[in-house]
């Protein structure tokens, strides 16, 4: 059906175009907690070249929440959107004086956290702890749009969602969602073409003009 072609051309992508990504080698939640900090608003290339040099100076919750806020921010430098890297030490901090230094595993208590919003949460569940819960960013977007909504001028994150929903992959939400990421990416730069027969071909949409019952109806068949 629908949710297994779609599955199928995500996963083919990921398995000769998937990217390796130091932070993808780790399954430490404070590391992935700064990764994901960093890639908010940050390429994926910029955030690779300061990353490693960050852990390396502070490696674990301690050493974060014990910095001088000026090394923090000097390390911060070519990332940008410094409050940022303020909110980062201030989860540092919390993390070790409401948790007692572990990370929560659950989303409403990562959302209690400084610098950790709705879509982090999200994410940090499903990169570090390995948690199937449903979250968009850019990458996964256009993914969504390109496949289910190829004509729409305008595609809500409220159409796309139940879609995130119904197609994750539960047994696997991680690498999923390494797979899911990693196609849009690829979408942006222009290497993946969906169309089998033509450069311009592009699918029709599973959907045409069904309203979301009815959308959620031709995926369940
Ligand atoms: N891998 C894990 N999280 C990621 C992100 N936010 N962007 C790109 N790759 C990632």
């Amino acid at each position: 059906g629908e949710v297994n072609l779609f599955r199928n051309t995500v996963l083919d992508h990921y398995r000769s175009h998937g990217r390796h990504l130091p932070w993808r080698e780790t399954r430490d939640p404070y590391a992935i907690l700064v990764s994901e900090i960093m890639l908010q608003q940050t390429q994926v290339d910029r955030v690779r070249e300061k990353y490693l040099e960050f852990l390396a100076i502070f490696p674990t919750w301690q050493d974060l929440a014990e910095a001088e806020l000026s090394r923090v921010l000097s390390l911060w430098q070519g990332l940008g959107y410094n409050r940022r890297a303020v909110a980062l030490q201030q989860c540092a901090r919390a993390v070790r004086e409401r948790f007692g230094g572990t990370l929560p595993h659950e989303v409403a208590e990562l959302e209690s956290l400084p610098g950790i919003g709705p879509y982090t949460a999200r994410a940090v569940a499903a990169f570090a702890f390995d948690i199937a819960t449903p979250f968009i960013e850019t990458n996964i977007r256009s993914v969504f749009i390109r496949h289910f909504f190829p004509h729409c001028e305008s595609v809500r994150d409220a159409d796309i969602l139940p879609l995130v929903e119904l197609t994750l992959d539960r047994g696997n939400p991680r690498q999923w969602y390494y797979a899911l990421m990693d196609y849009g990416a690829s979408l942006k730069r222009g290497q993946t073409n969906p169309g089998r027969k033509s450069a311009h071909h592009v699918r029709q949409s599973p959907f045409r003009g069904s309203n979301r019952e009815q959308r959620s109806l031709i995926l369940r068949t």
